[in-house]
């Protein structure tokens, strides 16, 4: 895997729980390009709760990033929004990590409808997958894609975490691996660690798929269009044309 692209990660400084300061962000950014990365999503948490002028603040804080990163010649060569990489198609969606609200289905297939694309953050870190783990799959049936947790693969979040991530894998089911990076010493950038591990374990194709392929289908503004499903759910033909109808 030469080239690698990063499509969650919380590289703003000092704008959610991300790094504490520009170095920092200018830290883990060196060591995605190290790894191989080539593009990176900066997703800051957003939610209905954020004042209009801290989305000022976030955008002069990457515009900051963006210069400094190109000064120091790290040729990182995108970094914008996930909320829709300013295509207005993707969307990257995080739920509560231990609550279940309603709903969420109806979410996703809602935004389905309205011709976005959601993409479920980290659906192995949510109490409510470890609980059920077909919920999963059921996000795909309503029009959502996945992006997995390089930290869930590698088993920095649980075994139960890592188990629910490598079962969703060998039946094809995520669409992304990213980094949900936050810090340079913490959680960092682990995709070249996550690809490593997970080499010889599934097809090569979908290695590439999940770690640049279908990121740089968000960067081109392709959709997405092959949502596999596991052969149980098949039986779910309505489901199954519905989702297929508006991808
Ligand atoms: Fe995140």
């Amino acid at each position: 895997m030469e080239k690698m692209i990063d499509i969650h990660n919380h590289l703003i400084p000092k704008f959610d729980d991300g790094p504490a300061s520009l170095e920092e962000s200018l830290e883990m950014l060196k060591h995605a390009q190290e790894q191989g990365i080539t593009d990176v999503f900066a997703t800051s948490h957003f939610n209905e709760y954020i004042p209009p002028e801290m989305e000022h603040d976030y955008f002069f804080k990457l515009q900051d990033l963006r210069e400094e990163a190109l000064a120091q010649k790290i040729h990182i060569k995108k970094s914008r929004v996930t909320t829709l990489c300013d295509q207005g198609l993707y969307v990257l969606i995080e739920f509560p990590m231990f609550q279940t609200p309603e709903g969420i289905e109806e979410v996703l297939f809602r935004l389905s409808m309205e011709n976005y694309i959601p993409i479920v953050a980290h659906p192995a870190r949510y109490q409510m997958v470890l609980e059920k783990e077909e919920r999963a799959t059921q996000f795909v049936q309503f029009g959502g894609l996945l992006q997995l947790n390089a930290g869930s693969i590698l088993g920095h979040f649980g075994r139960e975490s890592q188990k629910v991530a490598l079962k969703l894998l060998r039946n094809g089911i995520p669409h992304f691996i990213a980094s949900d990076a936050h810090s340079p010493d913490g959680r960092n950038f682990l995709l070249r660690e996550t690809y490593d591990f997970l080499k010889g374990k599934l097809p090569e194709s979908y290695l590439r798929d999940l770690f640049y392929n279908n990121a740089k289908n968000i960067i081109d503004n392709i959709r997405i269009d092959s949502v596999t499903l596991p052969a149980e759910s098949t039986k779910r033909g309505f489901l199954k044309k519905l989702v297929r109808k508006f991808r």
